[in-house]
């Protein structure tokens, strides 16, 4: 009798939690996704996301909108393909969108240092579809960086 009791307790202490965790799930929009996979303790320490290999950074931070294989993804948003895109030629067009974001992209500049955005840059030039010279450096990272974090409108150029 004192056994069921206890569990009758946990079952109803656990089940206000778990209906709101599935929730969270069902209404999370992919930046939050994003956001809450950059939270994950596991892979997120206080340095921040520490992996520097590109693919890894690639599956963790972007293919929840641009897809495991770059083909996007219309739904709620529209997150464009980035298999097989001419924009990815040269690295300073999709350094600046990872560094600042741009419209529902979010800025990942404030999670990476300058090497993880160029080993997700170089993933995503020489993967997806894709075979360009990866020609991003950790200068181009650093010039797109904005002086003030806080204003995204004031980038550093020397
Ligand atoms: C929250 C969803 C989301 C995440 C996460 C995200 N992106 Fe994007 N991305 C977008 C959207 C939306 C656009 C279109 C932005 C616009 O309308 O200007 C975009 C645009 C881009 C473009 C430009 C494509 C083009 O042809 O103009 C590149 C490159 C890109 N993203 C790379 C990345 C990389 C690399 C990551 C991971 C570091 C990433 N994105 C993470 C939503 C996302």
């Amino acid at each position: 009798m004192k056994n069921i009791l206890i569990t009758t307790a946990i079952l109803f202490a656990a089940g206000p939690v778990a209906a709101q965790s599935t929730d969270v799930e069902v209404t999370a929009r992919p930046q939050e996704r994003a956001i809450s996979a950059l939270a994950d303790e596991q892979s997120f320490g206080p340095e921040g996301y520490s992996s520097t290999d590109g693919e890894t950074l690639y599956q963790t931070l972007c293919a929840g909108c641009h897809m495991a294989d770059g083909s996007g993804a219309v739904g709620a948003g529209e997150y464009p393909a980035l298999k097989e895109n001419p924009n990815l030629e040269f690295a300073a067009y999709p350094v600046m969108l990872i560094v600042n974001g741009q419209a529902a992209m979010p800025g990942f500049g404030s999670f990476l240092n300058d090497e993880q955005v160029v080993a997700v840059t170089s993933y995503i030039q020489t993967h997806l579809g894709n075979d360009y010279t990866p020609d991003a450096t950790v200068e181009d990272v650093a010039i797109t960086r904005p002086v003030d974090p806080a204003d995204p409108n004031t980038a550093e150029h020397e």
